[in-house]
Order: C-alpha cells, then sequence, then structure tokens
C-alpha cells in the first residue's frame, strides 16, 4: 500500500497519542498498575507497529504485541479500546479515498485480529499459570497444615502430662492416653461425657469444679481420685477455650502425676534428717566413749589391786558392769553414726544366718516356728560377720517381740530367706538409695503385729520405740541401717498391721573368693619390754594407757599433741613403739607420723582412733603404720597388740 511517508509518520504520531488516550481512560481496568510512562509507550509502540503493518503486512507483527500487551497485564478492554482506535484512524487517513480506504481498513482488520488472537492467547496461557501457581500453593499449603496438624497430633496424644478437655457444663469431651492411664482408664469411650466432679477425692470436688470453671486459668495441686478409688496427687493447670468471637466454648485441662515428686523429696528430707541424726549421735558417742574408756580402765586398775572376796572388789564389779553396759550402748551409736568399719571378710551370708539362728534359736518360745530358705548358690558379699550377725539378731528380737502379745500364748512363723538379686536400675528404698548392680537379699519376715502407722516414718531413729524405757532402747533398728548403710547396701520394709513384716537387706555381692578365717584371739593382760610414747591429746586416755603399759613392763614417755611427740621423740633412738591418736590440735596424727618417719625410717606406730571408717585409718596402714586399735579401748587388746608389736621391734 502506498502511502506517502510524511502523511504516515503524523498519522503515526496522532495515532500514538490517540492509543495512549484509550490505555490511560482504561487504566484500572488492566491487571496490574502500568505507570502513565508505560501507557505512552505502549501507545506509541502500538501505533509504530499498526502503521509499519500499513505500509507492509509482513513487518509490524501484530500477534507479538499482542502477546507482550497481555503479558504486561494490560485489560481486556484497553486491547479493545486499542484495535477500535486502529480502525477509526484508517477510517479518518483515507477519508475521501474510497480505493485506499478498502485495503487500508482489510489490512487494519487482520492487524487487530492478530493483535486480539495473541493477546487471547497469552491471557488464556496466563490463566493457567495462575491456576498452575495457586494449585500448588494451596497444596503446599494444605501439606504443611496437615503436616502441623499431625505433629500435634502425635503431641497431644503422646504426651506425658494428663490432657482433658470439657465443655462449659464441665461434662468431658476429650482426653489423651496418659489422661488415662493416671487415672486407670482403658479408652477414651469410657470417660467422654463423665462430670469432671467424678475425677477428685470427696473433699476436692468443689474446690475443683469451681476452680476449673471459673477463672480463665489456674495451676495449682489437688488430690485425683483414680479410677479404683484410689487418690493421688496432681499438678493442675488449666484454661479456658475460646472461639474466634472470643466466646468460651470450653476448658483445657492438663496434669501432672506429683506423686514420685513428693515420694522423692520426702526421701531427701529423711536423708538429711538422718545424716543430722549421725553427727549429733556420733559427737556424743565419741565424747561419752573417751569418758567411758577412763572410768573403765581406772576400775580395772584399782580391781587388779583390791582382793577379790573383798566388798570393794563387788561394788567395783557393779562399776564395771555399768560401764560395760555403757560402753555397749554407745558402741551401738557409733554403729549407727557408721564410724565402726568392723573388719571385712569374704563371707556367704547362709553361714551368718545359720550361726546366728544358733545363738537365737534358744530365746525363741516353742509356739513360734522358724524358717530358713536359703539359696544354694547364693552369691558372696564382703562384709563384717559379726556385724550382719548383729543385724540379724536385732531384726530376728524385733519379729520375735512382734509376735508376741504380753500374757497371751505366743504364735507365728518367722521366715529367713536369702537370694541372689539384680538391681537393673537405681532404686529409690524409704530411707536410702541404691545404684544398679548384683546384690545379695536377706528377708527376714515375721506374722506379728506389724509396725504402727506413726513409728514407720522414724523406724531407724536411735531411741524409737514402742517397748517402753525397760525392755526397748530403740537402738535395735539404728544399728541394723548403720551397719548397712556402712557396707553400702540398703534396706527396704514391707508392713501391714495384724499381717506382719518383712525387712529386705540388700548388700553389694562380690566376685572375690573367700579367704581363711583369723586365729582366735588369746587373753589375759600381755606383758613385755621396752619403751613405749604414748601421744593422746585427751589427758585421761593417755593416763589410762600408760598406766597399763607400765604395769605390764614397759618404760612409757608421754605427749599430748604431735608438736610435743616430736620434740619427745628425738632421733628416736629407744623408742620400741609409737602409740598415735589420729585427731589431735597443734598436729595432727597423719602429719607427726609423717614427720617420725622422716627422722626415723623404721618407726613402728600404732594407731588409735574413734573414727575407724573414714580411711584416714586406711590410709595410715597404708603408708605403714604397724596397727590400727579402735576406741574406746579393750584394754586386753591393746596390751596384747602393744606386746606383739614391741617384740617384733
Ligand atoms: N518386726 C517388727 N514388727 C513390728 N514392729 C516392729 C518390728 N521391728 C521393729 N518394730 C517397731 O520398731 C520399733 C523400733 O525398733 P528397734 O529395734 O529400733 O527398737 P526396739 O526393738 O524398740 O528396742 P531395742 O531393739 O533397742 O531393744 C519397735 O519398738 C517396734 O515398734
Ligand atoms: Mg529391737
Amino acid at each position: 500500500m502506498s502511502l506517502p511517508a510524511s502523511r504516515l509518520a503524523e498519522g503515526q504520531k496522532a495515532l500514538a497519542e490517540s492509543l495512549t488516550a484509550r490505555l490511560r481512560d482504561l487504566v484500572f481496568e488492566n491487571r496490574y498498575s502500568l505507570h502513565p510512562r508505560r501507557l505512552a509507550q505502549l501507545g506509541t509502540e502500538l501505533a509504530v507497529s499498526f502503521t509499519r503493518f500499513l505500509q507492509d503486512p509482513a513487518a509490524g507483527d501484530p500477534a507479538a504485541r499482542g502477546e507482550a500487551a497481555a503479558r504486561e497485564g494490560v485489560g481486556p478492554r484497553s486491547i479493545l479500546a486499542v484495535a477500535e482506535a486502529m480502525r477509526g484512524f484508517c477510517r479518518t487517513l483515507f477519508e475521501g479515498d474510497p480505493a485506499r480506504m478498502g485495503p487500508a481498513l482489510d489490512a487494519a482488520e487482520r492487524f487487530c485480529s492478530a493483535l486480539l488472537q495473541g493477546f487471547m492467547q497469552m491471557v488464556e496461557a496466563l490463566i493457567l499459570q495462575d491456576q498452575e501457581r495457586l494449585r500448588r500453593a494451596l497444596s503446599s499449603a494444605l501439606e504443611k497444615q496437615s503436616r502441623d496438624l499431625l505433629v500435634k497430633n502425635h503431641a497431644v496424644n503422646t504426651s506425658i502430662n494428663g490432657i482433658l478437655l470439657t465443655d462449659l457444663d464441665g461434662k468431658v469431651t476429650w482426653v489423651n492416653a496418659s489422661f488415662l492411664s493416671l487415672w486407670g482408664y482403658g479408652s477414651a469411650d469410657e470417660v467422654v461425657g463423665m462430670p469432671l466432679a467424678d475425677f477428685w477425692a470427696e473433699d476436692e470436688r468443689p474446690r475443683a469444679a469451681e476452680v476449673l470453671l471459673s477463672s480463665g486459668g489456674w495451676r495449682g495441686e489437688l488430690v485425683a481420685r483414680r479410677r479404683d478409688g484410689g487418690p493421688f496427687n496432681v499438678e493442675v493447670s488449666a484454661s479456658i477455650i475460646r472461639n474466634e468471637e472470643g466466646a468460651a466454648v470450653g476448658i483445657m485441662t492438663s496434669f501432672v502425676d506429683a506423686t514420685e515428686r513428693k515420694r522423692l523429696q520426702a526421701q531427701v528430707i529423711q536423708a538429711q534428717k538422718m545424716e543430722a541424726l549421725g553427727q549429733l549421735a556420733g559427737g556424743i558417742a565419741h565424747d561419752f566413749n573417751n569418758l567411758l574408756t577412763a572410768i573403765g580402765g581406772y576400775v580395772q586398775l584399782v580391781m587388779e589391786r583390791t582382793p577379790r572376796d573383798s566388798r570393794m572388789h563387788k561394788d567395783l564389779v557393779q562399776v564395771q558392769a555399768a560401764v560395760d553396759r555403757g560402753t555397749g550402748l554407745t558402741r551401738q551409736l557409733r554403729f549407727f553414726t557408721r564410724q565402726t568399719a568392723g573388719v571385712r571378710t569374704v563371707i556367704s551370708l547362709n553361714d551368718t544366718v545359720r550361726e546366728t539362728l544358733e545363738i537365737l534359736r534358744h530365746t525363741f518360745p516353742p509356739e513360734i516356728g522358724v524358717r530358713l530358705q536359703l539359696e544354694p548358690a547364693l552369691d558372696l558379699v564382703e562384709a563384717d560377720p559379726n556385724q550382719l550377725s548383729q543385724v540379724l539378731i536385732n531384726l530376728c528380737v524385733n519379729a520375735r517381740d512382734a509376735m508376741t502379745e504380753p500374757g497371751q500364748v505366743r504364735r507365728g512363723t518367722l521366715v529367713i530367706s536369702t537370694s541372689n538379686a539384680i538391681l537393673a536400675e537405681e532404686r529409690v528404698g524409704k530411707y536410702c538409695s541404691a545404684r544398679p548392680g548384683r546384690y545379695v537379699a536377706v528377708r527376714v519376715k515375721d506374722t506379728g503385729a506389724g509396725i504402727p502407722a506413726e513409728v514407720q516414718d522414724r523406724l531407724f531413729i536411735p531411741f524409737v520405740t514402742t517397748k517402753g524405757m525397760r525392755s526397748g532402747t530403740g537402738l535395735g533398728l539404728a544399728v541394723v541401717y548403720g551397719i548397712v548403710t556402712n557396707h553400702e547396701g540398703f534396706i527396704d520394709v514391707r508392713s501391714a498391721p495384724g499381717l506382719g513384716t518383712e525387712f529386705e537387706l540388700m548388700l553389694p555381692r562380690t566376685s572375690r573368693a573367700r579367704e581363711t578365717a583369723p586365729s582366735a584371739p588369746a587373753t589375759g593382760l600381755a606383758r613385755g619390754r621396752g619403751t613405749v610414747l604414748v601421744v593422746d591429746d585427751e589427758q585421761q586416755i593417755r593416763e589410762i594407757m600408760s598406766r597399763v603399759l607400765v604395769d605390764c613392763g614397759y618404760t612409757v614417755i608421754t605427749a599430748g599433741d604431735g608438736a610435743e611427740a616430736l620434740d619427745r621423740f628425738g632421733t628416736g633412738a629407744g623408742i620400741d613403739l609409737v602409740v598415735l591418736d589420729l585427731v589431735m590440735p597443734n598436729l595432727g596424727g597423719k602429719e607427726c607420723f609423717a614427720r617420725l618417719r622422716e627422722r626415723r625410717g623404721d618407726v613402728r606406730v600404732l594407731v588409735t582412733t574413734g573414727h575407724t571408717s573414714d580411711g584416714t585409718a586406711r590410709e595410715m596402714m597404708q603408708r605403714g603404720a604397724v596397727d590400727i586399735i579402735e576406741k574406746p579401748l579393750d584394754l586386753k587388746e591393746f596390751a596384747r597388740a602393744v606386746a606383739r608389736h614391741v617384740s617384733a621391734a
């Protein structure tokens, strides 16, 4: 189509303006907001493309223009207006030139239809694309939501907190698995619809209902009632559930079982109490021991010089007996305070049980049957047989007393059994806790009256007794406790009023083999010759020891503390033995021992101590002390030890 280029250029400018104006008029019909400057560009681009097409139908590419417009977000009304304007442009341009008008309008029609087609195709493609994107977005959102729900659901269902949902009338609508197991129900169907009040102990009901229904949220502790009626403590946290408008629609309550925590708390308190008591009793026992050693020692010395048939001698025997009783008491107290390590050997508790029963049997009335159930392949333990025998005696005597009613025929059965036991996990007994491992268990079971409830919590405390001042001191179980704990074992008690009691002792088994028994000690104050340095800060103890040693034939030098001992010792020439106390002012026994050895490498030191269990005494043996003697001193044993070590010098 031959058109003068100048007219077309003119026309193109006017067309561009007209197209831009249409685009601007319909700017709000567009999919995206287009800047006015961009609209002017678009108008120009379309006008250029159209006029080119008019000149050469191979140029201008109307379909691509349509697609581009659609991509930019030009709306359908705008593109139609553009097409209309293009047709109008042709009509104006070729007005009065019918020969050109016809082909020009044809060309315009072709351009516009290609433009619109391109536009429509792109719009459809974009819609499809959009839909796909939306679908993907939606489906991934849905997927995430369902995953979230799944996770939440899982968390709620497997939570160790019991969770309970109720409506506003306090009727159960939903519970989780932990709730069911806490309260002892089998399935949610059993509880859905039940009133809240049914889950609480009688006197907690009004409080629970009020608490859970009134305030928006509440935390605290309540006594709950299990399905079987048994009470238990729960920590409660309740809150109102609201809908989107903020109206209350129900209540969510979560629960944690507080029984275990309470039990642990009680145990910690109990353990602390026993510890404090131990310290107190230990202090008293220590001072008392020293007094008794002094009194007893002097009494022995005076008795040696008093004619056996004199009145004085008889009185002294009474004093001696009282001292012995006192010593017995403090000895027991010291068991409780675990100051007595004893001599441990590898033993079978079956032997201890048999031997102890041999001693006890005749003190049991015939109406009380005694049965032994001993495990033949019982593991061995490392223990002091005398101490364990004491434990069994105390337990059996208690059992006998429990099966004895004053003025009535004595009846009942005592069963002592032994077995091997494996403790898989930490077991917290009522009074002490045990590490996992292999144990040997001894059970002493009676069919007696059972332990009164008010005594159960104080059972192992010294001087707790229900037997009255005359017949019981209340030290029996304190001693049991001390010895067993000292042997790294533990005790459990089961008792029901009227049905009887079972004490269970667990002692760690040893893999060591049995040793041969030591020979029995001889009797009589052993005599000897030599020089002994006696070091003790207690003047009375010092004197009694030197009196005994002088009487037995030794030369004695004394010192009141470690520093003085070093003075007296000098180079150690002529001193055959040093008797050394451990706890002293100025210079303690341990330090003093080290200095003595510096002065004389082969010095012989006999350690005396009231605390054999704190490890120091054992350490002294390792460092070369010749022996350890426990206080209160048994003078015969003391004299024997001195004689042995002086003669070995
Ligand atoms: N097997 C048992 N059956 C019932 N009650 C027991 C039993 N063992 C101990 N008890 C109760 O525990 C209390 C304390 O016992 P424990 O052995 O410590 O002292 P005791 O027997 O009263 O006096 P002691 O043993 O010093 O002579 C007893 O008085 C008794 O009330
Ligand atoms: Mg007793």
